[in-house]
């Protein structure tokens, strides 16, 4: 029996879709734990791309069944539509492989309107959300009138819900934000067509989970976005609306503390954010364009969801070391460290400087964080090219210092290294 969590250590696109893949390999089931489908996880199988959203990353293997957990928030739309690209290029995603929590809460055309007209008022202040309807749905979830997609058991139930929830939204939509008015009668039809599909999937998660891990059998916890995405932890307001941290995991898919196996957190080595909020190693110009790429390959730096491109900077061994404490990591993933190779220096920023004073976290407040300036130790870089290296003792030297860095400052072994979007472009250290 095994609980393992993938989760991300920076702000999210830090690359676990190839990790969860990876570790699905050996896992019996794959589940989802918290956001939408404002994620965007890529997984590259012989050449083959495949961009999921909502679906766990393990979906692309045959072994292990899937689960959307009741920490996820479900558009299912975009649910069907992954479903049927996945069905269409031979992945199994029948209800006995692909298994949809009753507690997840419904995104409906509302939640989406909404999250528009919520961007659109705060202006220059805007989140720059992924405008998936994630924080209107998770608003509903917390004021207990959410949509829960165990609803789609019972059709005239979805219909009686669904037709008083859009006619509810719609005096918001039109009375506090000016904006159109949605189609009942449409969006009803829509969610009835939905339910008939996808009841076959309901589950209750958590009974399915502690059936697994009873069983003696392995599940492996996917996270969505990162650590400082997190609403209570994160960089707030500028953040998502759940829980991506590793304890996200143990409320999304029903699991207490103690039956926790491995915390894989996983982090490029350097660091990216997209929408707005503070980043206090943040790169612009030339530096920042080489670190970006130039979109031509998956690996670049665009966002898998909105396409947008990523704020970059270097490595951020502070923010690495907060999320070392607030997810218990056991082992790192490092990734993207191919797109170092070149460079002469390669900054690390090791603490931040506040007021005059150095200091080792994050600070919640956002005025502080804006103040903080990161404090740099540059370690000397390397020219060659590392896609084709598959062992630690095989990187360059100042590759192979580099990585040591980064273990010994977080306090946290280095467990993989990723050298190119492959699947098999990745270094395995055995411990
Ligand atoms: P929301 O989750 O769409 O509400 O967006 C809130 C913030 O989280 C914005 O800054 C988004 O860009 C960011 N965000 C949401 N999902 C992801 C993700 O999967 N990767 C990176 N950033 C994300």
């Amino acid at each position: 029996m095994s609980f393992n969590i993938i989760v991300g250590a920076q702000w999210g696109d830090e690359g676990k879709g190839r990790y969860t893949d990876l570790m699905a390999a050996e896992a019996d089931l794959v589940g989802r734990y918290s956001g939408g489908d404002n994620a965007g996880h890529t997984v590259t199988v012989s050449g083959e791309i495949f961009k999921l959203h909502l679906i766990p990353s393990g979906i692309v293997h045959s072994k292990p069944i899937c689960l959307i957990g009741g920490g996820v928030v479900l558009n299912p739309a975009v649910l069907l539509r992954e479903m049927a690209a996945l069905a269409e290029r031979g992945v199994d995603v029948g209800p006995h492989r692909l298994k949809i929590s009753k507690k997840a809460h419904l995104i409906t055309p509302a939640h989406i309107a909404l999250d528009k007209a919520l961007e659109t008022q705060k202006g220059k202040g805007a989140i720059g959300t992924t405008l998936r309807g994630i924080g209107p749905a998770y608003t509903d979830k917390a004021s207990r009138i959410g949509l829960r997609a165990g609803l789609f058991s019972d059709l005239e139930a979805t219909a009686v819900a669904i037709k008083k929830h859009i006619a509810t939204k719609n005096k918001l939509l039109s009375k506090v934000y000016g904006m159109e008015l949605l189609d009942v009668v449409e969006i009803v039809d829509q969610y009835i067509g939905y339910a008939k599909l996808l009841q076959a999937h309901l589950v209750d998660d958590m009974v399915l989970v502690h059936d697994y891990l009873k069983n003696g059998r392995s599940v492996l916890a996917e996270g969505a976005q990162g650590t400082f995405l997190d609403i209570d932890h994160g960089t707030y307001p500028f953040v998502t609306s759940s829980h991506p941290t590793a304890p996200g995991a143990l409320t999304g898919l029903g699991v207490g503390p103690k039956m926790v196996d491995r915390v894989i957190g996983v982090a490029k080595a350097f660091t990216s954010r997209v929408g707005n909020g503070p980043f206090p190693c943040e790169l612009s110009g030339s530096e920042a364009a080489r670190l970006r790429g130039t979109g031509d390959n998956p690996w670049d730096e665009f966002g898998t969801t909105t396409g947008r491109p990523r704020r970059v900077g270097w490595l951020d061994l502070v923010m690495l070391r907060h999320a070392h404490r607030l997810n218990s990591l056991t082992e790192l993933a490092i990734t993207k460290l191919d797109v170092l190779s070149g460079l002469e220096e390669v900054p690390v920023c090791v603490s931040y400087e506040l007021d005059e004073s150095r200091i080792d976290y994050v600070p919640s407040d956002l005025d502080a964080l804006g103040r903080c300036t990161a404090v740099y130790e540059t370690l000397p870089g390397w020219q060659e090219d590392v896609t084709g290296i598959r062992r630690f003792e095989d990187l360059p030297v100042n590759a192979q210092s580099y990585i040591n860095f980064i273990a010994e400052q977080v306090n946290v072994p280095i467990k993989y290294i990723s050298v190119g979007p492959a699947r098999d472009q990745v270094i395995t250290i055995e411990t």
